[in-house]
């Protein structure tokens, strides 16, 4: 079969479809990047990780318009990685929203720890503090509500 007819046929186009939609459901970040992202955090902690979900933090991307995503005004505070990735990335982050590690710090280091089964206290932040959450939610944000910390923090990812 020469490259043209491959192309056509019904098999080739449900893999190249079904290959789209698994990277649009599991972002994660390149492999040099210490960022991973939420989706590599789900199987171990799936009640952090469903609570999240359900929260304005994880969904905050769709809250904002494209000619807004552009520019890199916005995106530093509604996008998750470092500074450089995120004015790299521009419009289309690879880790969209306020994920686990905008708060923890990047994760590559605990999650391949954890995975090989010996997971070290300190290869994460355990407890987010609050310049965590200050260096967002701070009076540089257009939308800017007064902070704090005690009451807010533990409705991040409430767990029952
Ligand atoms: C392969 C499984 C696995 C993956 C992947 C994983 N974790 Fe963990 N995580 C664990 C285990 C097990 C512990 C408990 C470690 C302990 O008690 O020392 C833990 C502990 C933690 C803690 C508490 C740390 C502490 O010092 O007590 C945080 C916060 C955390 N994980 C966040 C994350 C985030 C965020 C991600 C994704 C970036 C992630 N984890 C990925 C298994 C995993
Ligand atoms: C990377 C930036 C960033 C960080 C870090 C951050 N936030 Fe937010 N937060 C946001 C944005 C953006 C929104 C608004 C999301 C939206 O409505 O689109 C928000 C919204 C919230 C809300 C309202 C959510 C809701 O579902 O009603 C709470 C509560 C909150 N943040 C608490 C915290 C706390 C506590 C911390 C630190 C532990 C924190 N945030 C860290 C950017 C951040
Ligand atoms: C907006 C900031 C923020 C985001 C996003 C966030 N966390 Fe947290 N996380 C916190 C804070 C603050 C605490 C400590 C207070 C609490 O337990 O609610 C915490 C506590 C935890 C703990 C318990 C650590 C311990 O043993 O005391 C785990 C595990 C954890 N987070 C995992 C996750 C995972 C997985 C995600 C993503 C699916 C996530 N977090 C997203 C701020 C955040
Ligand atoms: C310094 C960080 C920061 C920057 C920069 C930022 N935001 Fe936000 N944004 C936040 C935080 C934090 C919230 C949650 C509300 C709050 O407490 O400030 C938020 C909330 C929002 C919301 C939800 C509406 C609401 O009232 O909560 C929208 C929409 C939004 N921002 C759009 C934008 C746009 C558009 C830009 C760029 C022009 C932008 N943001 C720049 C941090 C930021």
């Amino acid at each position: 079969m020469n490259r043209t007819r491959v192309l056509a046929t019904p098999a080739f186009i449900i893999l190249a479809l079904a290959t789209t939609a698994v990277v649009q459901e599991t972002p994660t970040s390149p492999p040099e990047s210490a960022y991973v992202g939420a989706a590599a955090c789900k199987d171990c902690h799936p009640k952090y990780y469903d609570a999240w979900s359900e929260t304005k933090h994880a969904r905050s991307i769709t809250h904002l318009s494209a000619e807004d995503r552009e520019g890199g005004q916005c995106m530093p505070c509604h996008a998750t990685g470092t500074p450089q990735q995120i004015a790299a990335e521009s419009a289309n982050p690879t880790l969209p929203g306020i994920q686990c590690e905008a708060c923890h710090g990047p994760g590559r280091a605990h999650s391949e720890a954890a995975t090989a089964g010996a997971p070290k206290p300190g290869d994460i932040v355990k407890t987010p503090p609050e310049k965590a959450c200050t260096r967002c939610h701070n009076q540089n944000s257009p939308h800017f509500r007064p902070f704090f910390y005690v009451a807010l923090s533990p409705l991040v990812h409430k767990v029952k």
